[in-house]
């Protein structure tokens, strides 16, 4: 498989394509085809190892009680950790505040650093296409988040402690938004979700806890530029959100 050829071609236009009903959907990437994702007759739950530690209530939380606007201001000043050094502004999220999707990344980037907006890069192009296979569009019943606010430097992944100290404003950002399915783009976005050490390829195609709302473990965007292989497991994952989103809704 040629990488610049792949690349050119997702390059970055829809890599995506649902071209039928999603029981029978196929990935067109230029190349020999995945076989049809069937539906699976249930959806399996994991079974994670216990939570390393339970997250901290929510009292003595920095953004606790804040609303939408408080909670922009306190992330656009926030100082607790040293990611706020080195970034041009801090990139709370964007999308639908009564989304019933919400995919939560890494961190952002240059562009999204830049911009103020999470995901719009290369690998947000690849995240769009992501959507548009499973019927979804940013703004439209979504919202697109990210494990830390601030840009890590040279794009490195953010360190535990990063991750941590940012907490507190993505599990507000949850609890405002009361999504029905959490999906979580990469590890560090996994890990500090679950609290628990996350393997995706293990930890992907089940159903996941956080605090009673479902959520979903599939690979970064990003990763998958990379390692173009995981697209058609990433396909398979795409599915699996789509077959389990209507499971969870109360209607
Ligand atoms: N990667 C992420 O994890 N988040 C972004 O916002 C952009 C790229
Ligand atoms: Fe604050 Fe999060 Fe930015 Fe760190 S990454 S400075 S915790 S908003």
């Amino acid at each position: 498989m040629e990488r610049t050829r792949i690349l050119r071609e997702m390059g970055l236009g829809p890599v995506w394509k649902l071209r039928a009903v999603p029981a029978e959907a196929v990935l067109d990437v230029g190349e020999p085809q995945p076989a049809s994702i069937p539906l699976a007759e249930s959806v399996p739950v994991a079974d994670l190892n216990p939570p390393l530690a339970t997250a901290p209530a929510m009292p003595g939380s920095p953004a606790t009680g804040m609303g939408w606007a408080e909670l922009a201001a306190a992330v656009s000043s926030c100082r607790r950790c040293p990611l706020c050094q080195t970034r041009k502004q801090a990139v709370l999220g964007v999308g639908d505040v009564n989304a019933d999707w919400l995919f939560v990344g890494e961190g952002p980037g240059a562009e999204e650093d830049a911009r103020g907006e999470p995901f719009v890069g290369q690998a947000g192009k690849l995240l769009d296409n992501m959507l548009a296979a499973i019927g979804l569009r940013r703004g439209q019943n979504v919202y697109i988040a990210n494990a830390v606010k601030c840009r890590p430097p040279e794009n490195r992944t953010p360190t535990p402690e990063e991750v941590a100290a940012c907490r507190p404003y993505l599990e507000r950002q949850i609890e405002l938004l009361q999504p029905k399915l959490i999906v979580a783009l990469g590890r560090p976005a996994a890990q500090t979700l679950l609290q628990a050490e996350v393997k995706i390829a293990a930890a992907r195609g089940k159903l996941h806890d956080y605090r009673g709302i479902p959520l979903v473990v599939t690979y970064h965007p990003a990763y998958l530029l990379r390692t173009l292989l995981d697209k058609a497991k990433a396909w398979e994952d795409l599915c699996f959100m789509k077959r389990s989103m209507p499971t969870l809704r109360g209607d």
